[in-house]
């Protein structure tokens, strides 16, 4: 997969980009990641790419002639390209989804104030969020939106199931991890993970995973029910006993 990233602060993006899977995916060729500097595209004598808003405010918004330049040079014409802004879709698991099916897309990222509305408009480029707040610029959404996207490439994570199993893939929160030893300063692992059976440890997990999702993501569980997994007899007693327990209070845990 191509991903060009258009930026007015490239340097921001080689140390996580040259890291742990996502540095391993570029090195075995399945992520090619070109990051591009807006600034070598401006064709003001001062390097400027941005500008004073029209209208008056604060801050500054970036100038089509650099983003328009930069655009066409990396061939981003009929390509999907997106802008990080905090105006955009929430990024979640489905939009990953689309865009590790797509054979490239563009990402531009915008500072200060945002980019001047042309540059969205003509380029029909899909705003994208990573959460309501507000981060100085669209860099570091755009490495989340990269890693997230990165994970679902086939051959990018070394285990090909440890993408699908956890939080929020499956519909629910991932369930508690455990790791040797078995016994630290007097803490202990649950039995039923040392006792080799299968369907008794899946039932655990099972029942953990919704136990936190009915705790913390409400909206999820709701998201889940309606979904109409297939379950076992078992899984859909656990699955009604979890629910008929009153909710727990914030400070019980
Ligand atoms: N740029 C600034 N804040 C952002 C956010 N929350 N998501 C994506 N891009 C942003």
């Amino acid at each position: 997969m191509k991903i060009k990233i258009l930026t007015q602060f490239p340097d921001m993006f080689g140390p996580v980009f040259g890291e742990s899977i996502l540095g391993r995916a570029a090195e075995n060729g399945i992520l090619d990641i070109d990051v591009v500097n807006i600034r070598d595209y401006t064709k003001d004598k001062h390097r400027k790419t941005d500008d004073s808003p029209y209208g008056g405010g604060a801050g500054m918004v970036m100038t089509p002639q650099p983003a328009f330049d930069a655009l066409s040079a990396v061939g981003a014409e009929g390509k999907r390209v997106l802008y990080m802004s905090p105006r955009g879709r929430i990024l979640d698991h489905a939009l990953a989804q689309s865009l590790a099916a797509e054979e490239e897309f563009v990402i531009l990222c915008g500072h200060y104030e945002g980019v001047d509305q042309r540059i969205i408009d003509a380029w029909r480029m899909e705003e994208v969020s990573i959460g309501d707040y507000i981060l100085s610029g669209g860099e570091l959404a755009a490495m989340v939106l990269v890693d997230t996207v990165a994970r679902l490439i086939p051959g990018v994570l070394g285990n090909e199931n440890s993408g699908n199993e956890e939080s929020v893939y499956s519909g629910l929160l991932e369930y508690d991890q455990y790791t040797k030893p078995r016994e630290y300063g007097g803490l202990s692992v649950p039995e039923v993970l040392f006792n080799g059976n299968h369907e008794l440890i899946h039932l655990w997990q099972f029942e953990n995973s919704l136990r936190l999702t009915k705790q913390r993501r409400q909206d999820l569980l709701e998201k889940y029910l309606a979904n109409h997994k297939i379950l076992t007899k078992k899984e859909k007693k656990i699955l009604d006993n979890v629910l008929s327990e009153p909710p727990k209070l914030e400070d019980e845990d």
